[in-house]
């Protein structure tokens, strides 16, 4: 059982990982509007992602006899400077899901609430691939820099995301 704090905590969380899947499809349109993709489908990968992870917290509050309250969603942008643009602004929104993890875990910590630290440690892992893979995507763009065929080989590498729910791992 989580406290009523955890619990609240949790479910803002459900909302960060839904906002985020929101995000993302903003990003499929993008790339999908310039033509990469191989970029729009990472990206709609991506947003499956997230919207998985929105219910593994759905399904631990339910597990803990707490109650999912679904809250608005922010409209997501869907036009950016550039690949590079929307690659940095992705990086930087999941330094903020850590931050956003990160203190869940701390609350988790301070109740002594064992089972709630247990869940926690697969997103602790998650947020670490999650920065890498977005960071590596990043330093390709940035070594090719205006080389459209750089840009068109990593678009190639993309298109070959496939998504795989978190549960079947
Ligand atoms: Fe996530
Ligand atoms: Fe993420």
């Amino acid at each position: 059982m989580a406290s009523t704090k955890m619990l609240e905590a949790l479910n803002k969380q459900v909302q960060r990982e839904f906002q985020s899947s929101y995000i993302y499809i903003g990003m499929e349109s993008y790339f999908s509007e310039i033509g990469l993709d191989g970029f729009a489908n990472f990206f709609h990968v991506q947003s499956l992602e997230e919207r998985d992870h929105a219910y593994r917290l759905f399904n631990y509050i339910n597990s803990v006899s707490g109650k999912v309250e679904l809250e608005t969603l922010e409209k997501p942008k869907c036009d950016y400077k550039s690949p590079l643009d929307a690659l940095e602004v992705t990086l930087n929104h999941e330094k903020f899901i850590t931050k956003s993890i990160n203190e869940l875990m701390d609350l988790a910590v301070l109740e002594k609430d064992h089972a709630s630290i247990s869940f926690l440690n697969w997103f602790v892992d998650e947020q670490v691939e999650e920065e890498e893979s977005m960071d590596k995507i990043i330093k390709k763009l940035k070594l090719f820099k205006d080389d459209p065929r750089g840009l068109y080989m990593i678009d190639t590498e993309l298109a070959n995301r496939v998504f795989t729910p978190s549960t079947a791992e």
